[in-house]
Formats: structure tokens, C-alpha cells, sequence
């Protein structure tokens, strides 16, 4: 199946009470274990890169790994930048093959926030692209930008309608209490979402596609096996299912999961490493690292997303 822009995807979502999984990706193992899962689960799929992917992995590697996977499986797959930091990069990934970029505008003050998401949907649209807008401040790590939890901003519902209409914008990520990385909340803090902002927003905004980032669930068996190998990641805590999947029921199109990518695929590494201390073809170890990973991404469609099926 050819590479598809999000429109679709997002509507049928949006009606059918699902949401897309937009995946992180960084290497073909990633890619691969997406896709397939995707692939037997019947699921539509976003994949996403970040700056720092494009970094790693370089672009035109990225663009066709993904290539790769349209070749390989049948299942609408969208190309996304995730996190786009100014128009420079959200052009390169608009002229170099992206289906969709995220101009993330959301540190900016508002004004701002508006002329430079505007100048990127603009140029976008001429092109076939569609794009993700971002009003709030989550906590968390996204490549160089640290934001300290309690130095966050929840998305005023009062903006959003103002925000989507000067911008042109095709989706909003939106800040409820979610959070980048591992570490979303403290050792006994009761993990909450605000879905009152989110009900208001969907009010404000009706039939349009809501985004969340920082939907990892940190899956505690992952994090297990990775602690049982010889890792140290004991306070590692991540939003709780059942609170993604009534997002996913709702207003929110598209949920994006990297944390929970990471940790099966450094689970199955470890593991493996540790049962064969002698191994070191690396295509040993990144089997198992690329099965526990295929294994997030089916869990996440049955459990939190809802898209089984919907391809
Ligand atoms: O939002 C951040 C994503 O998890 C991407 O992380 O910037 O380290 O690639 P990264
Ligand atoms: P997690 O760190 O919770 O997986 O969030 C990823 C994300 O939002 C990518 O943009
Ligand atoms: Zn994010």
C-alpha cells in the first residue's frame, strides 16, 4: 500500500472511537517490528521520526526503511515528523518525502506559536502535507529540551479554537498531564489525566483530531526483564492503559508511544545478552530486541489503541 497523509486515517478514527499509533523510529529493527505487527493486527500506523532519528539514522535512511515497509505490508502507513522545532526542518521533511510534520511551536509565546505554525501548514498544504500543531507544555525530555515536571502548562480550552483556525492546522497535540520519557511520575504519586481539559477541548473542536504525546505506559514487564539483566530503571512509572484507551475512545486521533519501543527492544537485548554472555552477532541479540518490540506494538493496538482491524 502507497504512503497515505493522516486526513483519512484520522476520520475514520475519530468516528470509529479508535485512535493511530504514531511509533517512534530509529533503526530497521523498529521499523520492522511496526510494521509487522501492524501488518497481522490489520492496523493503520504512523511512523514518526524526531530530529534526533533524522540525526542518527539520517533522513534519506529513514525515508527508505519506511519505503521498505510499504513494499512489505499492506496497511496505510503515514510518515511524520515528530516534534518539528522551526520551518527549516518541517521543510526538508515536506520536500523529502514526510506525508505529515509536526511544527512544534508550543514553547513559544502564543502569537508566535500561531505566525510560525501558520507559515508551516501553509507551505505544507501547497504540497499535499497536512499537519500537527501543539498548545500546552509537556514535561519530560524531547531531545535537547528539558522540561522540569511542575515547570509544565496544561492546554487552555479557551485557545484552541482561535489556535486551529489562524494556523490551519490538521491536528492539535494538546497537554492533559502526560509526559516524555520513562519517569512520568514520582514513586506513589497517583498517575491523572486531565479529560476534563480534554472534554472541553473536543467541545470547542468538534470532528477535529486530537494528538497525545507522551503516552508510553512504561510496561512494567519490560522494565521487569530489563532490571532482572543487570539495568537500573526501578522507579521507571508510565500512564496507566485504561486511561489511554478512553482517551482513545474519545477526540484523540493519534497516541504516540517511543518510551515503551525502548524498553522492550533494550529488554530483549538484555536478556539476551545475559543468557549469552559469548554471543555478539548482533543479529542475535536484536532478534529478541525486534520480537519483544513487535510484541509492544501489538499489545499497544488491542489494548490501548483500538485499530485492530481498521487498516
Ligand atoms: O518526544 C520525544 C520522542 O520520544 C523522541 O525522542 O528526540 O530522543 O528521538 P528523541
Ligand atoms: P513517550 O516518551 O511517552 O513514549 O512519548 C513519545 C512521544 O510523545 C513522541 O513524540
Ligand atoms: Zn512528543
Amino acid at each position: 500500500m502507497a504512503l497515505v497523509t493522516t486526513t483519512e486515517m484520522f476520520k475514520k478514527a475519530y468516528e470509529g472511537g479508535y485512535a493511530v499509533g504514531a511509533f517512534n523510529v530509529n533503526n530497521m529493527e523498529i521499523v520492522q517490528a511496526i510494521t509487522e505487527a501492524a501488518d497481522e493486527l490489520r492496523s493503520p500506523i504512523i511512523l514518526q521520526c524526531s530530529a534526533g532519528a533524522r540525526k542518527y539514522a539520517k533522513h534519506s535512511y529513514l525515508v527508505h526503511l519506511v519505503q521498505a515497509a510499504i513494499e512489505e505490508t499492506n496497511i496505510p502507513i503515514a510518515l511524520h515528523l515528530d516534534h518539528g522545532a522551526d520551518f527549516e526542518i518541517c521543510k526538508q521533511c515536506i520536500d523529502g518525502g514526510f506525508t505529515s510534520v509536526m511544527i512544534d511551536g508550543s514553547h513559544l509565546p502564543y502569537e508566535e506559536n500561531i505566525e510560525l505554525s501558520k507559515r508551516v501548514a501553509d507551505y505544507a498544504h501547497e504540497r499535499g502535507c497536512v499537519v500537527e500543531g501543539e498548545l500546552g507544555t509537556l514535561a519530560g525530555i524531547e531531545d535537547d529540551v528539558v522540561v522540569e515536571a511542575g515547570h509544565e502548562s496544561y492546554t487552555q480550552p479557551e485557545q484552541v479554537e482561535d489556535f486551529v483556525k489562524r494556523t490551519g492546522v490538521d491536528s492539535l497535540a494538546i497537554a492533559i498531564g502526560t509526559s516524555h520519557g520513562a519517569f512520568k511520575f514520582k514513586p506513589g504519586q497517583k498517575p491523572q489525566l486531565r479529560f476534563d481539559i480534554l472534554d472541553e477541548v473536543s467541545k470547542r473542536l468538534p470532528g477535529f483530531p486530537i494528538v497525545l504525546h507522551g503516552a508510553s505506559s512504561v510496561l512494567p514487564n519490560y522494565v521487569d526483564i530489563i532490571n532482572a539483566n543487570g539495568g537500573a530503571m526501578k522507579d521507571a512509572i508510565g500512564i496507566p492503559e485504561d486511561m489511554l484507551r478512553q482517551a482513545a475512545r474519545s477526540a484523540v486521533c493519534k497516541i504516540n508511544i517511543d518510551s515503551d519501543l525502548r524498553l522492550g527492544l533494550t529488554a530483549g537485548i538484555r536478556e539476551h545478552m545475559f543468557a549469552h554472555p559469548d554471543h555478539f552477532d548482533p543479529r542475535q541479540y536484536l532478534t529478541t530486541g525486534r520480537a519483544y518490540c513487535k510484541e509492544v506494538v501489538a499489545h499497544k493496538i488491542k489494548t490501548v489503541l483500538g485499530s485492530e482491524g481498521k487498516a
